[in-house]
């Protein structure tokens, strides 16, 4: 798998002590309050499963399986999940966890079902990768991992075509 990479864009070691950072930040913003943590699949399950255990609150876990439909590596706009899916959040606070924030589509229409569906105290957001580009939907994260240029990415749990979710770095691919 490494071999399809053109180049490594981010190391485990570098991933891993920017997860650091992010977790103490997040610990520190939600220490007494009641937080969900609902993470947004299958991209964001590697990264769900290395920043919480960073994080030492008594949080609840969500998970929300969801498909963006992408041509050519680029966002159709159109995003798929069970909104009856959604968890009850009743007077609780919601993180939502994305691996990168490229188009804003999916953030955007996720964000847009919890407030109209299920209220939450607060919502927030956290990607492991923001693109720098002009989003087709004007949303912004509120924690963000690492700014990127605008090209695709594979590699902890971003796929192209479904492979490379396990790969343990982050790379862009080789041009076919
Ligand atoms: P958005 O809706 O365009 O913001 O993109 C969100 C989803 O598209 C992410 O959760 C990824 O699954 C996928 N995606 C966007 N950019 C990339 C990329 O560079 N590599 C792999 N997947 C991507
Ligand atoms: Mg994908």
């Amino acid at each position: 798998m490494h071999s399809d990479l053109d180049r490594i864009l981010l190391r485990e070691d570098e991933i891993a002590s920017r997860l650091d950072t992010l977790a103490a930040k997040i610990t520190a913003d939600y220490e007494g309050k009641d937080l969900t943590v609902l993470a947004i699949l299958n991209g964001s399950l590697i990264f769900m499963a290395d920043l919480l255990r960073r994080i030492p609150l008594p949080l609840q876990i969500d998970c929300l399986r969801v498909r963006s439909y992408y041509d050519k590596m680029e966002s159709s706009g159109q995003v798929d999940f069970d909104r009856a899916a959604l968890p009850n959040l009743r007077d609780r606070h919601l993180l939502l966890l994305d691996d990168i924030l490229d188009s804003g589509h999916t953030l955007a229409a996720i964000v847009e079902a919890v407030r109209h569906d299920v209220r939450p105290l607060s919502v927030k957001s956290c990607v492991l990768l923001r693109k720098i580009k002009t989003r087709a939907r004007p949303i912004e994260a509120d924690y963000v991992g690492f700014d990127i240029g605008d090209e695709f990415v594979v590699g902890y749990g971003l796929d192209y075509q479904e492979r490379y979710r396990n790969l343990p770095v982050i790379g862009v691919l080789r041009q076919p």
